[in-house]
């Protein structure tokens, strides 16, 4: 960590990591309930068509086994009932899929029942001896398949876009035209998805869940059951990742709260690591076309981006794949096309900077060849061409710190030492890369809730309904906190991951700590002033000028309200309370949302690698990764730069492996599993070097930051890509690059 600070350290150590290295961090599957039973699915074996009938007598008398719940036997949810009629008149792929309400199957190993019994084995053999009969219809689950025959979903969201003139690339004096691809991509967070269940009565319900959004999940599950918000408690005390699999509620939720209400007992029900790949989203496939003209001095001229890829048949999930690309770079005519494909495979969703990341991977693999195509270094070319301002809204952005990034990036790896041309850098068998990729995620502040207890004894307890996946949003929060008064982290708590706290934000989008940071920042300040206002009148203060001294007289230091102009003239915390017998000041605080009317906010950021490539066998080693980020003030150092050091890891992941493998014949996957999908593991990551420009953004929200929970991710595969193109001369398309695309 280069980061060195005077006065304030620049991080603090995570407040939960001692109870998640020990063990006693609770996650959902972790709760234990006397009389607990075990939920396990059975799932159906085509990927289209209907049930037409179901044995379900060997599971129900199969020892230990409590219940057995399909569309024949399930109790009606009035949430379901109540809009049935409704979602029948919806096109097909917009009707959803609520579990066990029909008899249609959409996609391979869809839930068809829950079985519950006296234990998980029993329950997993149970579930083993449902039998189903099917009418099947033709199915289709391959992309390329769907874009030759079959149709786009319409609507709104998939009008072209056009700035200036469409397709101006075609009379460029240098162009490109290229096509990529990308394949699907699961979450696979280490957590598997679980939760456990516990009723009381048929009314009220506590779920301990694995979410990323207490108050959605909450509800979600009070609608689907017609029950009253309040009556749903949900808790998610710890999440072991997730990055984006965790924000809906998913079926495997909503029928372990049927099964769990039906026995009258409480439930556990834990995913199998195989239904991670069909019950909880997956980063959408997609193939997207890309072409850019650019003048002979490197301006560019015109960039068209054509993005095709794939949702389920019964829900449309879209994303912002092509939306980079008219925001990244200063250019006067740029057309981008967004098309979806209904495939007969569950519901896509949000994974690891969605959309962008996809989208980034396409134009900044495409900026690199353009460069070459113009004998430019990379970095020369995106500073030709950068946007001062919003190309797409016309309006200046809140702050943008993309040319320091580079800048910062370009020293930190000596980028102008290599070697520009191509296959011309050596060590033995080993041919050298460098390759860099920019990336550009939205940043936003919504609105949330947080409610502190500061007490005399100099501890504040701070309470919100968000969930923390891994980012460490308590401890950047409890930072926040410390740095306003001037107490130690150890004074504060910070609780969250309860529904019956104050709602706090969703824990995603890159917008958790400049969501929550705002209420909190508000809250501790108006303690402050609360503060402040105890001791106006104390004669402490009072000097010749000073007969009633304000907030922003004083500095909040160590405990003490400190007179700026005289910092002999001091008062703790604890006694101006004790003075005043107040035994704590207590506060709610809503922030707003900050509806950004007048600029435009982005996080940016630079990505730099140096790969290995074998000249014989194509293995790619990455050697080297240097991310420089521009995402206003960093709040908490040590964690923003784990941050980032996740998003090189997730980067090095879905370039060099993963890749999820559909048999189009039978519509389900080959390689869900940890052996056969690839991560990357410790032996493929280098030392990541993180670097922050920390500057903060002056109109997003009072504490300057902007956000990073996805940018690190956006570009990074286009800079490992464009990093193996230059070791190898051999430019490869097609995600990921294994070995043997490049022999
Ligand atoms: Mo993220 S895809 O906002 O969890």
């Amino acid at each position: 960590m280069d980061k060195t600070s005077t006065t304030i350290p620049p991080f603090i150590d995570r407040v939960d990591g001692i109870p998640k290295v020990t063990g006693s961090a609770k996650f959902s599957a972790e709760y234990d309930f006397p009389g607990m039973v075990y939920g396990v699915l059975a799932e159906s074996t085509i990927a289209r068509g209907t049930i037409t009938g179901m044995d379900t007598k060997g599971a129900e008398n199969a020892p230990g086994v409590l219940a057995v719940v399909t569309h024949l036997n399930c109790p009606k949810l009035p949430g379901y009932e109540s809009t049935a009629a409704d979602i029948a008149k919806r096109p097909e792929v917009n009707r959803g899929f609520r579990v066990f309400t029909d008899n249609i199957i959409r996609f391979s190993n869809q839930p068809i029942a829950i079985v519950v019994a006296d234990t998980y084995e029993r329950a997993v053999y149970a579930a083993s001896l449902i039998k189903a009969t099917y009418k099947k219809d033709k199915h289709n689950t391959d992309l390329n398949e769907a874009i030759k025959t079959g149709k786009p979903v319409e609507g709104n969201n998939f009008k072209d876009y056009v700035r200036g003139e469409a397709d101006a690339w075609k009379n460029a004096e240098v162009k490109i035209e290229v096509e990529y691809s990308m394949p699907l991509e699961v979450h696979n967070p280490m957590e598997i998805h679980a939760l456990t269940v516990n009723w009381e009565g048929q009314d009220k319900v506590t779920v301990y869940e694995k979410t990323q959004t207490l108050s959605s999940t909450q509800s979600s599950i009070a609608r689907a059951f017609g029950l009253k918000n309040e009556n749903v408690r949900v808790i998610t005390q710890y999440v072991g990742g997730a990055f984006g699999s965790a924000f809906n509620t998913w079926p495997h939720s909503i029928a372990a709260l049927i099964g769990a209400r039906k026995v009258g007992k409480p439930l556990k029900l834990m995913l199998t690591r195989s239904e991670m790949f069909t019950m909880v989203g997956y980063r959408p496939q997609a193939i997207q076309k890309i072409a850019i003209g650019a003048s002979k001095n490197g301006k560019l001229t015109g960039i068209t981006h054509e993005a095709m890829a794939m949702t389920a048949s019964y829900q449309v999930f879209t994303e912002g794949i092509v939306n980079g690309s008219r925001s990244l770079y200063a250019c006067p005519n740029v057309n981008t096309r967004y098309k979806v494909y209904p495939l007969d495979l569950s519901q896509p969703t949000w994974m690891r900077g969605p959309g962008e990341t996809t989208g980034a991977y396409a134009l900044e693999s495409a900026m690199d060849e353009m460069a070459y195509a113009l004998n430019l270094d990379p970095i020369e070319f995106r500073l030709r061409n950068y946007a001062e301002t919003d190309p797409e809204s016309n309006k200046p952005y809140s702050s943008k710190f993309l040319k320091e990034a580079y800048q910062m990036g370009v020293d930190k790896i000596k980028w102008n030492e290599r070697n520009r041309e191509p296959r011309s850098m050596k060590e033995g068998d080993w041919l050298i890369g460098y390759g860099m990729g920019s990336g550009i995620f939205s940043a936003w502040r919504g609105d949330a809730k947080v409610s502190a207890k500061f007490l005399q004894d100099g501890t504040l307890v701070l309470q919100t309904g968000v969930t923390d996946m891994g980012p460490g949003t308590a401890t950047s929060m409890t930072k926040l906190a410390s740095d306003i008064f001037g107490i130690p982290a150890s004074q504060i708590k910070f609780e969250m991951g309860d529904s019956n706290y104050p709602p706090g934000p969703f824990q995603g989008g890159s917008g958790t700590t400049s969501t929550l940071g705002t209420a909190v920042h508000n809250v501790c300040m108006n303690i402050r002033k609360k503060l402040a206002d105890l001791i106006k009148d104390n004669p402490v203060f009072h000097t010749q000028l000073i007969h009633s001294v304000k907030p922003e007289d004083l500095v909040f230091e160590n405990g003490s309200m400190i007179l700026a102009s005289d910092r002999s003239k001091k008062i703790t915390y604890a006694d101006a309370m004790k003075n005043a017998g107040l035994p704590q000041i207590e506060l709610l605080e809503q922030s707003p949302a900050n509806p950004m009317a007048n600029h435009t906010a982005y996080s940016y950021a630079v990505h730099f690698v140096i790969v290995k490539v074998h000249s014989i066998t194509g293995v790619v080693k990455v050697t080297r990764v240097v991310s420089a980020v521009d995402a206003g003030k960093i709040v908490n150092y040590k964690t923003a730069e784990s941050q980032i050091i996740g998003s090189a890891v997730g980067g090095i992941s879905m370039t060099l492996m993963e890749e999820g493998v559909i048999d189009h014949r039978y519509g389900r996957w080959v390689n869900n599993n940890f052996a056969d999908y690839h991560v990357a593991v410790n032996a493929d990551v280098p030392k990541v070097e993180v670097l922050f420009v920390d500057k903060p953004d002056p109109i997003l929200n009072p504490i300057g930051s902007k956000g990073m929970g996805e940018v690190g991710i956006v570009g990074f595969a286009a800079a490992v890509a464009n990093a193996i193109f230059h070791a190898t001369g051999k430019r490869v398309r097609e995600l990921p690059i294994t070995a043997d695309k490049l022999i």
